[in-house]
């Protein structure tokens, strides 16, 4: 096993689609990132802290492209997908967002949260293959104005081919939004090679993280457009500044930061993404793939995004009880049970998987 992760003893881990293991690094950077500069500094902090999460985006910038001042961290996926909509420039008619009915349904939620005279959600049927560029081109016209693409589904785990909807997309003139909760970390992103808006991710899963480090990308070109409807004193071009009576937006994705930021999730998660980046996420995508193929031998690399998202039907109960009896950390959501093997996992621990399978 890396000894980079952390994972429980008690069995083998399959969980990396809901909270990645934890690392080495990052318990040690919540000590020496967080915690020391505070018990030594007090108020001293600050500076060190805030340099933590400019490094932050730097590390995220490293693994996914981009420059670093297109990064903004967030609470979560949610809140910046929120934010960025409401910054948009108004329009006569209501915007319309189209994404898959398997979308994160809290994606669906954020659009059905704002005032319906100014979003309307517009979502392809479950039963439409999301992966398949041609059913984005029978829904998006010249009626959408902004495309969210999830690149891999949470509840079937497919990857969809960000480039080629993206494409169809900008045909229509949509703004092009990505939610890469599920890819980043697994699946290699280049997202300058992506002709998209905006990307949304967070560092529970793939990147072994924890939860609270959300983060978004806002292309540079597209920010002298987008005004956010909420601010603080982080949000300013100058924080420093402290003139009520002059506020101006930072420049930089920083517009989309509000008040004081939070900071013990990003020493975690930055420690998350320097071990992936140490490791590469191509290394551990081929680990992935070679310990899915043995649990799955007939698994369509081209459209999974890591993990087995598996229909167990009437054998739900067996699979569940015999996977179980491994000790193993899997999830079961009704009959589907939901299998993601990270470099922790060895060939013995995924043959025992499809032992249960079969
Ligand atoms: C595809 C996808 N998007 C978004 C989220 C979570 O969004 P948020 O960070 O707002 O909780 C998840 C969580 O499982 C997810 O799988």
């Amino acid at each position: 096993m890396d000894t980079a992760f952390i994972t429980p003893d008690r069995g083998p881990y399959f969980l990396s689609h809901s909270v990645g293991p934890l690392t080495q690094k990052g318990q040690n950077y919540l000590n020496e990132h967080y915690v020391e500069p505070w018990r030594d500094g007090g108020g001293r902090a600050w500076p060190f802290w805030l340099t933590l999460l400019d490094r932050f985006s730097g590390a995220l910038a490293k693994l996914l492209g981009g420059r670093e001042d297109e990064f903004a961290h967030q609470p979560n996926l949610s809140a910046g997908l929120s934010k960025y909509l409401l910054s948009l420039p108004s329009s006569d008619n209501p915007l319309k967002i189209l994404m898959h009915a398997n979308a994160f349904p809290s994606m669906g939620f954020v659009v059905s949260a704002l005032p319906a005279e100014s979003y309307e959600l517009v979502l392809i049927p479950e039963d439409r293959p999301a992966h398949d560029p041609n059913v984005w081109a029978e829904f998006v016209t010249s009626k959408i104005d902004i495309v969210l693409i999830t690149h891999v589904h949470s509840m079937t785990g497919i990857l969809s081919p960000v480039p080629e909807i993206a494409r169809i997309a900008k045909k229509f003139g949509a703004r092009v939004l990505v939610d890469t909760a599920q890819s980043a970390g697994i699946i290699p992103i280049h997202i300058p090679e992506w002709d998209v808006d905006a990307v949304f991710g967070s560092c529970i899963k793939w990147l072994c993280g924890g939860p609270g480090a959300g983060w978004m990308w806002v292309k540079a070109e597209t920010l002298p457009d987008l005004t956010p409807l909420s601010a603080g004193w982080f949000a300013h071009e100058n924080p420093f500044e402290f003139d009520i009576r002059n506020f101006r937006f930072s420049e930089t994705a920083k517009k989309f930061w509000d008040g004081t930021p939070s900071v013990a999730p990003y020493a975690m998660a930055l420690g998350g993404i320097e071990t992936i980046l140490n490791i590469g996420v191509e290394t551990i995508r081929a680990h992935n793939l070679e310990m899915l193929k043995i649990i799955e031998p007939d698994i369509d690399a081209s459209i999974n995004g890591g993990t087995l998202c598996f229909e167990a039907q009437d054998r739900a109960d067996e699979i569940e009880n015999k996977l179980k009896a491994l000790r193993a950390y899997f999830d079961r959501r009704g009959s589907r049970l939901r299998i993601s093997p990270h470099l922790s996992i060895s060939k013995d621990e995924a043959k025992a998987v499809r032992d249960c399978l079969t």
